[in-house]
């Protein structure tokens, strides 16, 4: 904050030292320090918000402090999103003439920039695409990774768009310390992950940041990096001066795929884009949203998803963490690993027979009946466990059968699916090629 503040002093200083009346400068001072002064407000909302509960989202820390859970209606608040109502899911179900996915219409994706405008150019017949990403981290996926490219993969059947998909191979160097050649390997064994959601290689284009950035890409790169100032970074995403000048350059390679001219390969004309991600992803669109008109392009749309819980206390507050093996499940676990796992997982349930019969499950603190209400399809099987198991009659180690069952099929669709991906496909969807039929 103070950083802000004298950056603030200065401008006004050389603002005041300007006599020329049509200095060009004037406007762009003008323009970074109303960006300071934004951002200023904006720390110290969060900072005031805050201080009761110290709860932390951003890109690269999740966590509450005092072990509670992570309050989305406030996160939600504190970045500015809206909030995704019965009305407009119905819309969403109205134009696309289908159920929406559980994932939506069971609240999981709960929050949204402008997708009422994305539907609105969608119900004129007007374009837009798709896109999202992945830093590759890990060779073995949890389930908590999959979620949001499932999802994707029914915004690109219902809408009928192109999607294009960015592997941060580059992120993972600068945020993880890894060796490129580790998170290049990496990152073409998540791809494999992801076509195995099954994506339509016709409309889809997955590419690696260290292969693909150049050109278009890069010259917006340059373009969205010269309007935004090192404080503005370092309050957007809690960056110091200790931190390597990396961390400072790579914001503008995350945002610049939600341009359409980033891709002249696939789109001739500006569009804008809808972003299915995690909500912990919204500070770099926030960036993003806050240069598009500088550049003249359109502002990205998003829709943001809660974090799928982990199994076990240890991260119940926060996203799957990847190094409790046994908080989360992943893609190649047995279904007796699933088995093992859910049933040491957190549950409502009461400690004795007697009680469950008496007070019911406190389904809000079930973590196998939540898995339940992100996996079961069957809305009326769903409701059916609801009663039966909130009101006492079902018993917790029913529900934790059920769930083990439910997820146990994801995953080994998911594993058949990704057997059959081979290196070719891989080099098909990532070729940079036009996609002629894209939109159809
Ligand atoms: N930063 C994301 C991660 O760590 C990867 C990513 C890049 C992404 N572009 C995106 C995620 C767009 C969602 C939407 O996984």
């Amino acid at each position: 904050m103070e950083k802000m503040i004298e950056a603030t002093r200065r401008l006004v200083n050389e603002l005041c030292s300007i006599d020329t009346p049509e200095d060009t400068r004037k406007h762009e001072i003008k323009h970074e320090i109303n960006q300071l002064l934004d951002e200023m407000l904006s720390l110290e909302k969060q900072e005031s918000e805050s201080s009761e509960e110290a709860q932390v989202v951003t890109p690269f820390v999740v966590s509450v402090k005092n072990g509670g859970e992570i309050d989305y209606e406030k996160v939600k608040k504190q970045f500015g999103c809206k909030g995704i109502d019965e009305s407009l899911i119905d819309r969403v179900e109205r134009l696309t003439c289908r159920k929406a996915h559980v994932f939506l219409r069971r609240g999981f994706f709960y929050a949204h920039r402008d997708l009422d405008k994305i539907l609105d150019r969608y119900e004129g017949g007007k374009k837009f695409y798709l896109y999202t990403g992945r830093g590759p981290s890990s060779e073995s996926l949890h389930l908590g990774h999959l979620i949001p490219f499932l999802f994707t993969k029914y915004l690109q059947d219902a809408f009928k768009v192109p999607l294009v998909i960015q592997i941060t191979d580059d992120e993972k160097c600068i945020f993880k310390n890894l060796k490129p050649e580790d998170t290049k390997k990496l990152g073409r064994e998540n791809v494999k992950d992801i076509i195995a959601c099954g994506f339509d290689v016709t409309k889809t284009f997955i590419f690696s940041n260290f292969d693909y950035v150049g050109g278009k890409f890069y010259e917006n790169m340059v373009k969205a990096g010269t309007c935004v100032t090192r404080n503005k970074i370092d309050g957007t995403f809690g960056f110091t001066g200790e931190d390597p000048v990396a961390k400072y350059s790579f914001p503008a390679v995350q945002a610049v795929p939600s341009f359409s001219s980033s891709f002249p390969h696939l789109f001739e004309e500006d569009i804008p884009c809808l972003i299915p991600c995690a909500i912990d992803q919204d500070p770099y669109f926030r960036m993003t949203r806050d240069v598009a008109p500088r550049l003249g392009y359109s502002k990205p749309a998003l829709i943001e998803s809660k974090f799928l819980p982990a199994l076990r206390a240890s991260g119940k507050n926060g996203k799957m963490s990847a190094s409790d093996a046994n908080s989360a499940i992943y893609i190649n676990d047995s279904a007796k690993d699933i088995k093992r796992k859910i049933n040491s997982a957190v549950t409502g349930g009461q400690d004795t027979l007697e009680d469950q019969k008496k007070y019911g499950a406190n389904l809000k603190e079930d973590i196998p009946f939540q898995y339940l209400s992100f996996f079961l399809e069957d809305d009326a099987e769903l409701e059916h466990i609801r009663k039966e198991y909130g009101e006492g009659r079902m018993t917790t180690g029913e529900v934790k059968n059920r769930a083990a069952q439910v997820v146990t099929e994801v995953v080994e669709k998911h594993r058949k699916a990704r057997a059959a991906v081979t290196e070719e496909m891989v080099n098909a969807f990532m070729a940079v090629r036009p996609l002629p039929s894209m939109f159809e």
